[in-house]
């Protein structure tokens, strides 16, 4: 189980990501919806083997680079980059930290792959899709926890796991 409730990125990533993210304050791809994933990602690990260090960073950085709030098509690929300029700020291996640099490149326009950590990451994201008013499409995920809860639209089982927006802040990091 994810330590619910625990900052689990480390503190001068989340300083960085802070002072470079122009949409870090955003409620649509800031820090809200990243905190979103997180909880998201880390309840499907409850559910299969993913890894839930790759799950949080992935989760933080992968909307970091965003321009707009748009079609940003670029995104996935500029948060790759980014997390491979600050490789020695991450504290991943570095079969870790290729399969959050992979999450991040594919996570819009990616196909599938076998990684089930990198599938989970991406049905993390997508449960957050209600908050732009889209309902995610079952078929569009991996997990079966994940499609179940689109079916069910039992959003309530991630609620019930935590709710993001209670998190303590950090050490006034978080506004
Ligand atoms: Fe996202």
């Amino acid at each position: 189980m994810g330590k619910q409730g625990v900052l689990m990125i480390n503190e001068n990533v989340l300083k960085l990501l802070e002072s470079e993210s122009l949409l870090f304050n955003s409620p649509i791809h800031g820090v809200k919806h990243w905190q979103t994933v997180e909880r998201n990602a880390h309840y499907l690990a409850n559910f299969n083997k993913a890894d839930i260090e790759v799950l949080s960073y992935f989760a933080y950085f992968h909307d970091c680079m965003r321009e707009n709030e748009h079609r940003d098509k670029g995104h996935g690929p500029r948060a790759a980059s980014f997390a491979k300029q600050h490789r020695d700020l991450i504290p991943l291996n570095d079969i870790q930290f290729k399969q959050l640099t992979n999450a991040c490149k594919g996570h819009t326009y990616g196909e599938r792959p076998e990684c089930i950590t990198i599938n989970t990451c991406w049905d993390a994201d997508r449960l957050d899709l209600l908050r732009v008013g889209i309902m995610p499409d079952a078929n569009r995920l991996h997990n079966k926890e994940a499609k179940r809860i689109a079916n069910e639209a039992d959003f309530l089982a991630l609620d019930d796991f935590y709710k993001p927006s209670l998190l303590k802040r950090i050490k006034g990091s978080l506004k």
